[in-house]
């Protein structure tokens, strides 16, 4: 089985290193020449939760570099925007046979299942990393990746795939992908974006009845869209269909994210494209497409541009702004 990496920052950088220790061929595309040459001069590392590898790295070219219909699995490691750029040049590397996995927050693989249709794995990351330096990786969590079939089903190749990711990350099936990929959506619009967009995590944003208030109808409006688009959302930390009485369960939520730093944040600040599109202008454009409207979905992408613009900043008032319409 021959696989490639393509973006080697925190996700690609540990998964790869994690394999490369066992023994396992990891070829990697980054993002250019140089930015390859440094990895090669300063070799893999990942720290933090998990055992620390450190492993030498021969096989990593930019992108450009790659161009033998070679690999049986090429894995999209970048964020959204530059994996819909290089999804193309990633399918063609594939020898037949071969599948593309994106590992992206949001509806990444949905996107790229309508291009490129039978190539498409779906995939999501629910291990936390960071990258520390190029060649430095930090593990956050004991998480795991998930891949499994868009339409459904656990497949041969799916299964295949899994087993041989699994010699070194934690990598699991599941025959409902899509509901898995909602239902980390429904978490990725209110948790993270509300956070990015008040400046602050869920647990600040939270305790004010605005945030409140926002977190619970842009849950339901998001849930609303992915019911009418078919899917099942997966259970995953929580039931995704709220009680009714929804204090103990947001409490659920509050534990294992409240403290979390959006990393949009990072984005804003770098003044990097963050991945939006695919979150809520993803669900505001899905609720159209079928006559579900997604307002707050669609205020909330808005409000995610205009910061990027500049012209806004984060605050707890762009939840009460966005809950006044
Ligand atoms: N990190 C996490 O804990 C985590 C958890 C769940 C999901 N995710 C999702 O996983 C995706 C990746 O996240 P990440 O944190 O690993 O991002 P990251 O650290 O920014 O890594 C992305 C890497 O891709 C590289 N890249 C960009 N364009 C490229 C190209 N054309 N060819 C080759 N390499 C290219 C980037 O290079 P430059 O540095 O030069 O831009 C960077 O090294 C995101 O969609 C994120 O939402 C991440």
């Amino acid at each position: 089985m021959r696989l490639l990496i393509i973006g080697v920052g925190a996700l690609g950088g540990v998964i790869g290193a994690r394999l490369l220790a066992r023994g396992v061929p990891v070829a990697f595309a980054a993002r250019d020449a140089s930015s390859a040459a440094a990895l090669v001069s300063a070799g893999l590392q990942v720290t933090g939760v998990g055992e620390e590898v450190a492993t030498g790295v021969s096989e990593v070219r930019a992108l450009a570099g790659w161009s033998r219909a070679a690999f049986d699995l090429v894995v999209l490691a970048t964020k959204a925007d530059d994996a819909l750029a290089v999804a193309s040049h990633g399918v063609e590397l594939l020898a037949p046979g071969g599948a593309l996995l994106p590992i992206q927050n949001g509806a990444v693989a949905q996107v790229l299942a309508r291009r490129h249709p039978g190539v498409i794995l779906g995939g999501l990351s629910n291990l936390g990393a960071t990258m520390l330096a190029p060649g430095r990786y930090q593990q956050r969590n004991a998480g795991h990746i998930l891949i499994g079939e868009l339409a459904g089903g656990v497949t041969e190749r799916a299964a295949r795939m899994a087993s041989f990711l699994g010699t070194g990350i934690e990598t699991r099936t599941t025959p409902n992908m899509s509901g898995a990929i909602w239902s980390k959506l429904l978490l990725n619009c209110t948790v993270t974006t509300l956070g990015a967009v008040a400046g602050t995590t869920m647990r600040g944003y939270i305790a004010s009845p605005e945030g409140r208030a926002l977190f619970d109808r842009t849950y339901d409006e998001t849930l609303a869209v992915a019911s009418a688009s078919g899917v099942r959302p997966e259970r995953m930390l929580v039931d995704p269909i709220p009680p009714a009485d929804r204090d103990a369960w947001i409490e659920q939520i509050l534990s294992a994210y409240g403290d979390l730093q959006p990393s949009m944040h990072q984005d804003f600040e770098r003044r990097r494209p963050t991945e939006i599109e695919f979150i809520n202008g993803y669900v505001a454009r899905q609720g159209v497409e079928l006559g579900v409207p997604a307002p707050l979905n669609a205020a909330i992408a808005d409000t995610v541009r205009a910061i990027s613009r500049g012209e806004m900043t984060p605050s707890l008032e762009n939840l009460r702004r966005i809950l006044r319409g």
